[in-house]
């Protein structure tokens, strides 16, 4: 098992800067450039965070923002890349592995840090998938390896093949269940969460989580940044990958980072999700 960050924090991920209709370049640049700076433990990208004409934006735009910070790690995806305006196609096979990995070294320019099967739940073949990772982290070209999208049965599944390092998976809070973050906790394994607002069509968040939104308006802070601090007080081993696309939202939530967790804000997350169903 290799850990992939030395503690606990956000990261910021860079599909929505790539993919949103009207997303532009300068704007991606100036919220991961204020996230840097805000102290963003890891960028996250992807194979698929691509235009039609430009399978390398993603990846491009995380190696510019690890220019700013030297070291900083960056988790990308393979297995999963864009083929028409509106679509994507998932390829596990050992071949397409390969070769995703070997075009995300060249534009991140060293080993990667992290390199998941982008669709573990879309793959033909897991066990030829989770062997071409461990191959590949084997050779050198990732320092760690992991799924994404992947039930607690997958990652049963990939353990019997390969250690693997960490998980990414949805996990919006208030929203969907915790059953992968607690496999990942009893198999060692990193769990990164993304949307953790839910994503942009998920309805706001101070409606999920309305006790800790109570807390941010009479702290003065925002429900966003307060759920952020709770949830890295709360859930070790649980990497939250915001979608920020502004500097100013970007800046905000990684703040969550060094805001202070009191008991009662404790309760508060925990009490909020318990009663939407999905306690921890
Ligand atoms: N592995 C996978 O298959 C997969 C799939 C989907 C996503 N992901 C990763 O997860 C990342 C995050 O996903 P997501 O965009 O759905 O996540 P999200 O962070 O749950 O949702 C993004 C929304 O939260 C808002 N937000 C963030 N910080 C805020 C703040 N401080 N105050 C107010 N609003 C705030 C953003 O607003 P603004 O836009 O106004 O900033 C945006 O509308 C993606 O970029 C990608 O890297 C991975």
């Amino acid at each position: 098992m290799t850990r992939v960050l030395d503690r606990s924090g956000v990261v910021l991920g860079i599909a929505a800067l790539v993919l949103n209709e009207g997303a532009t370049d300068d704007n991606a640049r100036e919220v991961i450039a204020a996230a840097v700076d805000a102290g963003v433990l890891a960028l996250d990208t992807a194979r698929a965070y691509a235009r039609l004409d430009d399978d390398g934006v993603g990846e491009r735009l995380a190696a510019e923002g690890r220019a700013l910070r030297p070291g900083l790690p960056i988790i990308t995806k393979a297995g999963h890349y864009r083929a028409a305006a509106n679509a994507w196609n998932s390829d596990g096979s050992a071949e397409r592995l390969r070769a995703d990995a070997a075009r995300s070294v060249e534009l991140l320019g060293r080993p990667l840090d992290l390199l998941l099967l982008h669709r573990a739940d879309r793959v033909d073949d897991l066990e030829e998938s989770v062997a071409a990772l461990a191959a590949l982290r084997e050779e050198g070209l990732a320092r760690a390896v992991g799924l994404s999208n992947a039930s607690a049965d997958l990652i049963d599944r990939a353990l019997a093949v390969a250690p693997i390092d960490a998980v990414q998976n949805r996990l919006g809070l208030g929203v969907d269940s915790f059953a992968e973050y607690h496999r990942c906790r009893e198999a060692g394994l990193d769990f990164f969460g993304y949307a953790p607002f839910g994503g942009p069509r998920a309805a706001p968040l101070a409606t999920r989580v309305p006790h800790v939104a109570a807390l941010a308006t009479e702290r003065g802070t925002s429900v966003h940044r307060l759920t952020l601090a709770a949830v890295l007080a709360v859930l070790p081993g649980y990497w939250p990958v915001i979608g920020s696309t502004r500097a100013e939202s970007a800046r905000d939530a990684i703040g969550a980072m060094t805001e202070a967790v009191d008991d009662e804000l404790r309760e508060a997350l925990l009490g909020d999700l318990a009663s939407r169903g999905v306690p921890v």
